[in-house]
């Protein structure tokens, strides 16, 4: 069944993806694609509404990314948000003023009665993040909002279904934003609201059904999110036509790899080998220090562990990625600093035999692919995991990695969650972990001299991990974590606590 769908083109704004997920949030399919999209794919795409985001220009740049006027003249509403309201009302012979300030934050904004703003209070706070100015509408454009420094917070053309909006209805700040964008949907556009992630799972297992049809599928289980609920859909697509392989590296949390074991295997009856390979990687780590040779050792190693279970299964028609919507949009977008070398399954084609790749939750952001997680029935510490790096705990231990070294970090680690959770700041906290520091400190331990190693944790919140921020954990809960940390782990002495943002530092420690 075809949903209906929203188009977003994409003018190179900070919060374009959180738009995004507010439009998919309200049962809504959208995609987010380049704002050069030509017209006639625009109509191809044939969408219930368009979505200009904001972007970082002015629309007098000489070099500024413009729309065809064509696109207003199809029939299917617009909404222009900040950059997108101001290009709409530029392109239809409105007025743009360059100001010589910017306004940043928050601004009080009166609304008029409009279909956009039906639900909206007579004055309410938005977000405003924008330098030019619209000074007049283009015409049979009437004022929606105001504000003391924007003439034209809103605007728009209920004939013809235009609207624009200079502050961000998408960010929290702006009070009951969401609801412009749900009057957009509903009101405006005639949407239905069939964009649900028990329609996803239902529709998705079905075409996944007759995309394999008898067919051998192989899929890569690393214990994160995405590989488990995408093996999982496949699952109940078609059982045991699916192979998971599993490379344990040695390198889990504590319990970890008996989890992924009992909740696939056992729970879900799933045909998933475990490679083994814990001792591999050890020996290939043996003597190494530096963060970067230890990332590539172990994402090397991990494609010749599964290389090598994958010849013994033979050739397959269908490998499974757990590539999800935000991957989509970044590929394609311009290269930055390696910072780290990322370890991820995206090397494993090349050492499979296969005919094709499915990925069965490309269209899905991150806090959708949970929703299909516990949908599916999946256990909460699975659905929930936090990110955890491919080459595991071995960055988390700096200098060389040893077993004695691990079990430290393993048990100080589960320690950390056990507390945690216990405070109730497991929801709150995005990331949170130890780290073994690549020093020892002299203690004392019942009337004993003792030189241990010192253990940092680290926790931070934040929303795609591009920045963080460290987390004002409670002192009371960091005390119990550190009292229990040293009575009951081996060879720890002294607990740190990082309170490093990223930038300037990084989430993990290599
Ligand atoms: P950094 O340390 O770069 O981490 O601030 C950002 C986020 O990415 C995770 N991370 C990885 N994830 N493969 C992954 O799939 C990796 O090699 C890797 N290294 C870091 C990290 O845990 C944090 O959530």
């Amino acid at each position: 069944m075809q949903h209906q769908r929203v188009l977003i083109l994409d003018f190179g704004g900070q919060y374009n993806q959180l738009i995004a997920r507010r439009v998919r949030e309200l049962n809504v399919f959208c995609d987010l694609l380049p704002s050069d999209m030509s017209l006639k794919k625009i109509k191809e795409y044939n969408p219930i509404g368009i979505i200009f985001t904001g972007g970082p220009n002015s629309v007098y740049d000489a070099d500024s990314p413009k729309i065809d006027r064509g696109v207003f003249e199809l029939g299917i509403p617009v909404l222009g948000i900040c950059y997108g309201c101001q290009l709409m009302a530029y392109t239809l012979g409105g007025e743009v003023q360059r100001a010589s300030t910017s306004e940043y934050g928050k601004a009080e904004v009166t609304y008029s009665s409009s279909r956009l703003t039906v639900d909206m209070p007579a004055n309410a706070v938005c977000w405003m993040s924008h330098t030019d100015r619209i000074t007049r509408l283009p015409e049979g454009f009437k004022m929606l909002a105001k504000s003391q420094n924007c003439p034209y917070a809103a605007f728009g053309d209920e004939e013809r279904k235009l609207y624009g909006v200079q502050f961000h209805p998408e960010v929290n700040h702006t009070f009951k934003g969401t609801v412009i964008l749900k009057n957009f949907l509903y009101n405006i556009c005639g949407a239905v609201g069939d964009w649900t992630m028990s329609n996803f799972v239902s529709n998705q297992i079905e075409a996944l059904k007759n995309k394999i049809g008898d067919k051998k599928v192989l899929c890569a289980m690393s214990g994160g999110v995405d590989s488990a609920v995408a093996a999982t859909l496949i699952h109940k697509a078609v059982g045991d036509q699916l192979t998971c392989v599993f490379v344990d590296h040695g390198l889990l949390r504590k319990y970890e790899a008996d989890e992924v074991m009992s909740v696939f295997k056992d729970g879900l009856g799933m045909n998933l080998i475990k490679a083994d390979d814990g001792a591999i990687f050890l020996e290939r780590l043996k003597g190494v220090s530096d963060p970067e040779t230890k990332r590539k050792i172990i994402g090397e190693q991990f494609i010749r562990s599964f290389e090598k279970q994958a010849k013994a299964i033979g050739k397959v028609d269908f490998l499974v990625q757990g590539t999800i919507y935000p991957d989509v949009i970044e590929s394609g977008k311009g290269k930055s600093a390696v910072i780290k070398s990322h370890h991820n399954v995206g090397g494993l084609p090349s050492v499979v035999d296969f005919k094709e790749i499915i990925e069965p939750l490309r269209d899905l952001f991150k806090d959708e692919v949970r929703k299909v997680g516990f949908e599916l029935g999946l256990p909460k510490n699975v659905v929930m995991r936090q990110p955890f790096p491919g080459p595991g705990l071995a960055i988390r231990i700096m200098g060389e990695v040893t077993e004695e070294k691990l079990e430290t970090l393993r048990d100080s680690d589960y320690i950390l969650r056990d507390e945690i959770a216990k405070a109730g700041l497991d929801d709150k906290i995005w990331q949170y972990f130890t780290v073994i520091t690549n020093s020892k400190t002299v203690g004392v331990q019942g009337d004993f001299r003792t030189y241990e190693n010192v253990i940092a944790i680290r926790a931070v919140t934040s929303v795609d991990a591009m920045t963080a921020d460290w987390a004002r954990i409670p002192y009371d809960v960091l005390e119990k974590i550190s009292t229990r940390i040293v009575n009951e782990v081996k060879h720890a002495n002294r607990i740190v606590y990082d309170i490093t943002s990223k930038p300037p530092a990084t989430i993990e420690w290599e």
